[in-house]
């Protein structure tokens, strides 16, 4: 098992990695002398793998718990599900000392945090995430969450969690699909801090792919002290914390462009990545071969690299991005990569040269033997 410190201050906690956490949650909890009463918020999927085995494990150690379940997917993560999950709470007397247990993907730790942080002006709660994003990324560094109307996470705060134990075992039941959309942000750390990680993963994804839980450990492992390492130098986002945004301009614009659900946030950021990669082979000289080491990583996780849009997506897109909060006069702020483990936040970007590199088609890939018409 790995075990890394986000080092918090008063707010620091552990993150466990390791085969077989769950039947220990409530051992855990019982060592931080949470009060009784709590809930454990999943969503319909992973309460019906995993639900019973966390309220048990709570049951044992003395807890109380009341399992809520909400919809699977994004909708989930809505103001609607918070004051429903609030009601669950108020039904089951959860008082200042008690707890919420986040038990699932990105949504629910980001819809059962921000429930957390704000019912009674805020209890403890615990992450076991069980999605690979989870893991890596959302249960890492205290953004917590819902969307409204007007865009994604734009009501939220900072809540950390007391302790986070990544179960890797939860992961057999993850579906192919979400498990790759996890390696985009696996990659993303070697990008933009690792070379070493980015070389490993050029050798392992086969094995990754697999699921091999030596390699999954340790893996996950060194991407979450990557992401302590910057939460704890920037823990509410004035900063640094931005290198961890790499791939995510373009990629967000995808997913406001193609409707939350053709592509996984995976997926987007992937093809964001790349995009990075390229125009930072305009802008900062990143060489050409290292670009398409970036594309081909992505590629072994069986990723997309690129999209396809016609003129009326590709206009959408443009406009979405000329909206971005990061945009102004006409210059779009992106993280770019010097070399690979190595990236500079608030790059300036020229919305021209944006728009040039999305149309252009890509250079021929050396392991091409001849350029494909069309593509
Ligand atoms: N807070 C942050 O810092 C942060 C960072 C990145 C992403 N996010 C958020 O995370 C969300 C995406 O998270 P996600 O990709 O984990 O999606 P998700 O939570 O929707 O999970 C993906 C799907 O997998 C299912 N699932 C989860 N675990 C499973 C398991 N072990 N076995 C079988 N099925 C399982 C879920 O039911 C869901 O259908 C987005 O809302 C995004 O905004 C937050
Ligand atoms: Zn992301």
């Amino acid at each position: 098992m790995y075990v890394i410190k986000v080092p918090l201050g008063v707010r620091s906690y552990t993150i466990s990695i390791g085969g077989d956490l769950l039947p220990r949650l409530g051992h855990e909890c019982k060592r931080l002398y949470f009060g009784p009463r709590c809930a454990v918020i999943a969503d319909r999927n992973v309460a019906a793998h995993y639900g019973r085995e966390a309220v048990q494990s709570l049951e044992a150690s003395g807890f109380e718990p009341v399992l809520v379940t909400v919809p699977a997917g994004e909708t989930a993560k809505s103001l609607k599900v918070v004051a429903t999950c609030y009601d669950q709470l108020a039904a089951h007397r959860l008082e200042r000392k008690s707890f919420v247990v986040a038990l699932g993907g990105g949504v629910v730790g980001d819809l059962a945090g921000f429930v957390a942080a704000t019912y009674l002006r805020g209890i403890d709660f615990v992450q076991i995430p069980t999605t690979l994003l989870a893991q890596v990324d959302s249960s890492v560094g205290g953004k917590v969450g819902v969307n409204i109307k007007a865009g994604k996470n734009l009501v939220g705060a900072f809540w950390q969690p007391r302790f986070v134990l990544c179960d890797l075992g939860t992961l057999e039941t993850l579906p192919v699909r979400e498990y790759r959309a996890g390696l985009a942000e696996i990659i993303k750390y070697g990008i933009i801090h690792d070379v070493e990680l980015f070389r490993r993963l050029e050798q392992v994804m086969p094995k990754l792919l697999q699921r091999d839980p030596d390699t999954l450990s340790s893996v996950v492992a060194r991407c979450c002290q990557i992401k302590a390492g910057v939460v704890g130098q920037d823990e509410t986002e004035s900063g640094l914390r931005a290198i961890l945004n790499f791939g995510h301009t373009l990629g967000h614009a995808i997913e406001a462009t193609c409707g939350y659900g053709k592509f996984l946030h995976g997926e987007a950021i992937a093809i964001g990545q790349v995009f990075a990669a390229r125009l930072s082979a305009e802008l900062l000289g990143f060489p050409q071969r290292d670009v398409e080491r970036v594309a081909t990583v992505f590629e072994k996780a069986g990723l997309p690299t690129r999209i396809k849009l016609n003129p009326g997506q590709r206009e959408k897109m443009f406009e979405a991005m000329r909206h971005d909060k990061k945009v102004s006069e006409g210059v779009i702020k992106f993280v770019l990569v010097n070399k690979i483990g190595q990236v500079s936040f608030g790059q300036a970007v020229p919305l021209d040269l944006v728009e040039k590199v999305l149309t252009e088609p890509p250079a021929r890939r050396s392991d091409e033997k001849s350029p494909q018409p069309g593509n």
